[in-house]
């Protein structure tokens, strides 16, 4: 049996790309993600631990996200370590793990709000174990959000967005507009639950259901500018990059996961090019064939 990342690969490879080349020109690529202007719709993803990649690897991926003119996300982390991501001047949205106790979650919310990051979250995804029970991440206990729970973590935003990851599900993405999140982010979580549906399969119904009333952003697979086109054509707003960063930061430090960043955006550049959209935002399925 494929596990749920090479399921998620093999559905990328089934869609393809037709051109339109004449009247055809290089594209603006520059987006607006919850409210501001970035260069590019290509972000880091909610990645923590990356001090185990390399020294300081959170505050290096961060510094590269900011010379690409990309949001930085920033998952599981300390208090003095969001700071320190925060003091690199990059535009940082930190994820928080769904804690047991909301209180918890509320408390890093106000945290983060204080030093003055772009955007708050929470997944929504990583509190199971698979013995039946709650998980415990990194001695943190682990549980699901109620509505209720989450309708509270949306008011400590306050006015800063908030951004839910974890959406596999048309019933989730539309609780996410209920409680008033201003961005969602369609995920599996690397594989967390087995035989998971491609985060890009998935994509257009969920894009159905909430139309513009919430921004929809993809991550898991995604490899290349190829990839990233697929996700934006399907309704996409912009697009989170993982593991492929984590070689690059390893070897060439700020400067191997900034330029792995450019490529990726460079290559959307050339793609967005090639089918003819002028401006990346522009992107639509029409170029697609999907088998
Ligand atoms: C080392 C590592 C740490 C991660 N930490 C978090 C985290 O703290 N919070 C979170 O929501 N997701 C976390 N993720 C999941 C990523 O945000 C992302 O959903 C996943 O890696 C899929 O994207 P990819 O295929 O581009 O890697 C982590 C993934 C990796 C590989």
């Amino acid at each position: 049996m494929m596990n749920s990342d090479q399921i998620t690969e093999a559905y990328f490879d089934r869609i393809l790309l037709k051109s339109r080349l004449i009247d055809s020109d290089i594209p603006d690529m520059t987006v607006n993600i919850l409210g501001e202007t970035f260069e590019t719709p290509i972000m880091t993803a909610a990645l923590s631990h990356l001090h185990t990649v390399t020294p300081n690897g959170m505050e290096k991926m961060a510094s590269a996200a900011k010379r690409a003119g990309a949001v930085y996300f920033a998952g599981m982390t300390e208090d003095d370590e969001i700071e320190r991501i925060q003091a690199t001047g990059a535009k940082v949205v930190s994820i928080i793990k769904p804690h047991e106790k909301n209180e918890e979650i509320i408390r890093q919310i106000k945290h983060s709000k204080e030093i003055g990051v772009f955007a708050v979250g929470c997944d929504i995804d990583h509190m199971y174990n698979w013995e039946g029970g709650y998980d415990v991440v990194c001695g943190y206990p682990m549980k699901s959000k109620t509505m209720e729970d989450m309708r509270e973590l949306v008011e400590a935003a306050g006015d800063t967005p908030f951004v839910v990851k974890g959406v596999l599900s048309v019933e989730d993405a539309v609780k996410c507009v209920e409680i008033g999140a201003k961005a969602l982010i369609i995920s599996h979580h690397h594989g967390i639950q087995p035989s998971s549906v491609p985060p890009l399969l998935v994509l257009p119904e969920i894009k159905a259901a909430v139309g513009d009333r919430i921004q929809i952003i993809v991550d898991c697979g995604i490899r290349n500018g190829v990839d990233a086109f697929k996700a934006l054509a399907l309704g996409a707003d912009a697009v989170c990059i993982g593991r492929p960063l984590m070689g690059p930061l390893k070897e060439g430090e700020e400067e191997g996961a900034y330029n792995a960043i450019m490529k990726i955006s460079n290559e959307l550049k050339a793609l967005t090019a090639r089918t003819g959209y002028h401006k990346v935002t522009d992107i639509d399925d029409k170029c697609l064939v999907i088998l």
